[in-house]
């Protein structure tokens, strides 16, 4: 992508329309009179337009869960040519049965620089996950380093796809129309949905959470109210945009684990007009409305969940995806950093930008860590030594910008994740030294 290019796909980032809210019944049209009124599946749909639904959930799951959206678009999207397969690159899927799983505390340094002319899709690389795609089960953690805009479009039946930005803004066309979303910002693409990624500088970085469970939601709120953490007209889905584009393009299915590939004739992002709650959206993590004490001790650290991906059980998630965003520490005789944990569920951190107050080094904008089932993690030493010294006036934290997927499975590793030049050794040392302070009185 040329220079020229990339300040084009920038205009268009910065100039989008979007509609608000989250788990609405959005419509929109790209053109006046494209959305018929009334009903879904007129005999004709207006300006000669395709009418198809799109299920992302089974058409009798609870009305408060259901996702459907109904799609105009020039061409069915039936219209293709039998799908081949093509290589997955470094992109890897549930189960994940390489490795023996691992109960080690493990930190890895950002991926590394890729060739020229690797597109979004092509710089996906799997850490691990747990599941089973063909369950419609459990989760995956992919980095992403990109160097190019795609060409090519992509869609993952295997489930939806949470992109985390840490470097690099990205302008995102699908098949609802554009979203862009900055370092700091996230956007979700659902199960089946069509997309294209354009870079908007040199190259891109960052996280993605592959769900293969339930969509994500927001999570309940109880005794909060009814407004707080993140705030439901924050989200932004796209207007409809679409692609009058005659001509060869590959179309790349995420489909059971494997990658397949097929040349359609025409763009599949022509969809002129759509309504329906299966929809794209971006939120800006920067709006979370963080909770927190203000007397003594923190809340669990679920407190800053996001968006939650709920499981069978109630209040067990699939997966949660979790912010530690900027905010104010005032707990009096409080040990104010997160504390000493060991929790049944798994947890994989990464940070989008500054530093986190759980570790005074070592865990850097672009790395990550895993601190699976049952494995001790906690502040290292010296946040420990600082924290528990420290005189405890209100404290802002504003240096940096940390997420979580929390999930209910332990995380298997990828080959390529356990063996990986950019895995830290030696991580387990920043808990040594923690001294011994036990002096028993009689
Ligand atoms: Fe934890």
């Amino acid at each position: 992508m040329t220079t020229v290019e990339r300040e084009g796909a920038r205009k268009t980032a910065e100039g989008l329309e979007h509609l608000t809210g989250f788990g609405n019944e959005h419509s929109s049209e790209a053109v006046p009179g494209a959305l018929p009124e009334g009903r879904n599946a007129p005999q004709r749909a207006p300006l000669g337009l395709y009418a198809e639904q799109l299920s992302g959930t089974a058409f009798t799951e609870p009305r408060a869960e259901n996702r459907r959206s109904w799609l105009y678009r020039i061409r069915p999207s039936a219209a293709h040519p039998a799908f081949t397969r093509t290589g997955n690159g470094a992109l890897r899927s549930a189960p994940f049965t390489q490795t023996v799983p691992d109960p080690n505390r493990l930190r890895w340094n950002p991926l590394p620089e890729p060739a020229g002319g690797t597109d979004f899709l092509a710089g996906l690389w799997t850490l691990g996950g747990n599941g089973d795609v063909t369950q419609r089960s459990g989760m995956a953690v992919h980095l992403y380093h990109a160097t190019a805009s795609m060409e090519r479009v992509f869609s993952d039946a295997d489930g939806e796809l949470l992109i985390v930005p840490e470097h690099g803004g990205l302008l995102l066309r699908t098949e609802f129309g554009m979203l862009h979303v900055e370092p700091g910002h996230i956007a979700l693409i659902p199960r089946g949905v069509r997309f294209r990624v354009e870079l908007l500088e040199s190259s891109a970085r960052g996280y993605v959470c592959e769900n293969y469970g339930a969509p994500f939601r927001l999570p309940d709120l109880g005794p909060i109210g009814a407004n707080g953490l993140a705030n439901a007209r924050d989200f932004r889905a796209p207007v409809a945009a679409y692609e009058d584009v005659e001509g060869p393009v590959e179309v790349v299915n995420k489909f059971c684990g494997n990658l397949w590939s097929a040349v359609y004739d025409h763009s599949p992002l022509d969809v002129v007009a759509w309504h329906g709650n299966h929809v794209p959206y971006a939120y800006d993590l920067r709006r979370f409305n963080v909770m927190g004490t203000i007397s003594y001790d923190h809340p669990d650290p679920s407190i800053f969940t996001v968006l939650t991906s709920p499981s069978d059980t109630p209040g067990l998630a699939g997966v949660d995806f979790v912010v530690f965003a900027p905010r104010w520490l005032v707990g009096e005789d409080t040990f104010r950093p997160p504390y000493f944990h060991r929790n049944v569920m798994s947890e994989y951190m990464g940070l989008i930008e500054g530093a986190y107050d759980a570790k005074a080094e070592g865990f850097v904008p672009g790395g990550g860590s895993l601190h699976n089932m049952m494995s001790a993690h906690g502040p290292d030493r010296e946040t420990f030594d600082r924290a528990s010294a420290a005189e405890l006036r209100p404290q802002k934290i504003d240096d940096g910008l940390a997420f979580m997927f929390e999930t209910r499975w332990p995380v298997s590793l990828t080959p390529q994740a356990a063996r990986a030049d950019h895995l830290q050794q030696g991580y387990d040392t920043v808990w040594q030294g923690l001294e011994r302070h036990f002096r028993p009185l009689h």
